[in-house]
This record gives C-alpha cells, structure tokens and sequence, in this order.
C-alpha cells in the first residue's frame, strides 16, 4: 500500500519507512516499558517495519549502542516498571560529557556523531520517549533534519502542549497509597507529617495526591507559600481537637524569596543541584514555631518504581499506536499529546520551551481549596 510517506507531505517522493529507532530518555518511570512494545508490536504487526532499540538514550546513539528489537523481545514487558533499554538524565548531545576511566575530561556537541549513526544505520524516524529534557534535544535534531517523534513521560507531568504523560498516574497512586498510610500514624501520635514528593519545579504530583488523600496543606512551588500561615494552620486544627496535621509538599516549593532547598551540588552541567530537603526544613520550622511534633517523610525514588498502573498502560500504548500509525501517513516531527479530552500530536515548531506548571485556576486548585485545604500563599 502506497502511504503518505511514499510521496512526501510536500509531493516530493520519500522513502517509505522500513527502519525506526527507539530510546527513553531522562528519568525512568512506570509505563516506558510499555510505550517501547506498543510501539515495536504496531510497528511490526501494522506495517512491517523494523524496530531497533538505542540503549540508555542519546549517549546509545551517539556510542553505537543499539539492538533490534522483535515481538518475542518485547514481549512480558508491559507490566514492567523501568525501561529494558536504559535511559540517563544526564546526557544532552549537544552538550556531551567526554569521560575517561569515568572521569569528565570535555563536554562537546556530538550530535553530529549521532546524526551519523543515524543515517549509517538507514533508519527512517527516531522514537524519544521523554521529558522536557529529551523533547529540547529532540527539538534541535528536528531542526537539523532528523525525522523525530517524541512520546511526553514523566511523573512530574510537566510537558509542555500535553495535559498528560506517561508515568505520571503510576506515581501518583504510589503517593496517594503512602499518604494513605501514614494518617495512622499523624493521628496516633498527635504529629504533623510533611510528606515530599518529587515533581521538580512543578507542583502537579503534590496538587494530585493532596487532593486524592484530603491533605490539609498542600505546598507547590506554584504558590510560595508563608510559612507562619502553615504554622498557624497546624495550630488552628490541634485547638479545635484535630491534633495531627497531614502536609503534602512538592520538593520544589518555596517560600517567597524563591530560595528552594537543595540536596547537595552535583557535577553534572544537566542538573547541577539536586532538589530535596524541603519536607525536612519545613518539620523543623513547624516544631520550633508550634511546639507540636513534626516529622518529615520523603517519596523520593519510590515514586519513580513499580508496576505502572492500568491508567500509564492505556496512555503508553495508545499514545505508541497512535504514533508509529501516524509516522505511517507522513506526520514527523511531531509530539504525542493528550488535551481537551482526546489523543492528539502536536508539531515540535509549535511547543513552548520550558515546562508545564500548575495554573492557577486548575480545576484541581479549586477542588481543594472548596475541601478546606491550605495552600498557604504568601500573597493572595
Ligand atoms: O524528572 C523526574 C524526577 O524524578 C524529578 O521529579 C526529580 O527531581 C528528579 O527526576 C530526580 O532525578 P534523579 O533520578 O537524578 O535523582
């Protein structure tokens, strides 16, 4: 069957594709796994191309680390959290760490090198399922000819142009279960509990799961929040009886100043400082300002693990299906998306940079605010 493809979007005649590549970039999450068959299963069994897997991102297509992939290969693998292929947070191709027995001795652009691979190994489209870090770099190979289509992922669901992205259901179910949880424990002994959870510089993990546990404060760097307004809150509840205070806190939330906490510095130029800590801060602020007991527990990586949920799986395959079906009429270049209810792709020219960050007016800010929860502006 002649497709699109075949005669080019814009009448000139192009190869028809017979060859993709597929990577996970950034940090893994639950349901990459499940992208990665869903696109080598329809790849296959709709239109007879070959699948080839690029280990642990960009640095696999830079390095020459690829292997084909066929439906035995992935098969078992849905229900799988990680990804079989491997994935970095740490590799940007045009920023390039050049190591030596593990140590950095350069950065330089090697997107040329994984240009080259690229058409040395005739494949035809490059599969990156990622976050805002894979979508750039995906963005700028676009730019340089590259036929490129990105699947959003992330428990942080901060994506731009996409309200949904894989991963992001998964974790926030694990929350809301640990949350869950750890009421019993607040209550019993008559403590506040902060409970941080990853999400970066966006508050969608701690808005999800504050809003699905009926936390009483919920901290996203969205809103910097007052820390005498959180105090005082924690307060207001033990003189009326409610003597245990559930927080939820987004690691990247602040107050106003801006001044987020930090883990420790790393050496890494992608992410030279590691967010944690706020969950921490905030118990000892709480306890020195109010005398009652506060402990601090964080998510951390827990979030990232796991079996993804049905919700991750259903977005993962469809969003998979859905993009080698339309690498198949001619689409490239383009983002998978989820808005305003439907399935959708988005072209890479019209995504902003930067990330998605809760709006103020998101249905899920007035749900809580109406549940009596406290965000704890410093300004309203
Ligand atoms: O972007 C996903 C994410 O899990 C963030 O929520 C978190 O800040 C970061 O990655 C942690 O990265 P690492 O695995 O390098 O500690």
């Amino acid at each position: 069957m002649t497709s699109l493809w075949d005669l080019g979007i814009h009448g000139k005649v192009k190869r028809r594709i017979k060859k993709i590549g597929i990577l996970t970039g950034g940090g893994d999450c639950p349901g990459l796994n499940a992208v990665i068959r869903s696109v080598t299963r329809c790849a296959i069994h709709d239109h007879g191309w070959e699948v080839w897997g690029i280990e642990d991102g960009f640095a696999g297509l830079i390095e020459g680390r690829i292997h084909p992939l066929t439906w035995d290969s992935v098969a078992g693998i849905l229900t799988h959290g990680g990804t079989i292929l491997g994935t970095t947070n740490k590799t940007n191709p045009f920023l390039y760490a050049k190591k030596k027995k593990g140590r950095l001795v350069e950065y330089k652009d090697a997107s040329r090198q994984a240009m080259k691979l690229f058409k040395s190994g005739q494949f035809d489209v490059l599969v990156c399922v990622g976050g805002d870090g894979t979508l750039s770099y995906a963005k700028r190979f676009a730019k340089e000819g590259l036929p490129i289509v990105v699947i959003p992922k992330t428990i942080d669901n901060d994506v731009p142009a996409t309200e949904r992205t894989v991963g992001f259901y998964t974790a926030v179910d694990t929350a809301t279960e640990a949350i869950d949880k750890l009421y019993t424990t607040a209550a019993s002994h008559h403590r506040a509990m902060i409970i941080e959870v990853m999400g970066r510089d966006a508050g969608w993990l701690a808005l999800a799961s504050g809003l699905a546990t009926g936390a009483s404060i919920i901290l996203i760097p969205e809103f910097p929040f007052d820390i005498k307004k959180i105090c005082d809150r924690v307060m207001q509840r033990s003189s009326v009886g409610r003597r245990f205070t559930i927080i939820v806190a987004a690691e990247g939330a602040h107050q106003a100043d801006g001044k987020k906490i930090f883990q420790r510095k790393t050496d890494d130029v992608t992410q030279p400082l590691r967010l944690g800590g706020i969950g921490q801060w905030l118990s000892v602020q709480i306890e020195k300002m109010t005398g009652i007991e506060s402990r601090s527990v964080m998510l951390g990586h827990i979030l990232r693990s796991g079996s993804p949920i049905y919700m991750d799986r259903l977005l993962a395959t469809t969003f998979g299906c859905e993009a080698v079906h339309r690498l198949a009429t001619g689409e490239k270049n383009m983002m998978m998306a989820w808005g305003k209810g439907a399935l959708t792709s988005i072209p890479l020219k019209h995504i902003p940079d930067g990330i998605r960050l809760v709006p103020k007016n998101h249905p899920w800010i007035d749900a809580a605010r109406s549940m009596g929860a406290l965000f704890a502006e410093s300004v309203l």
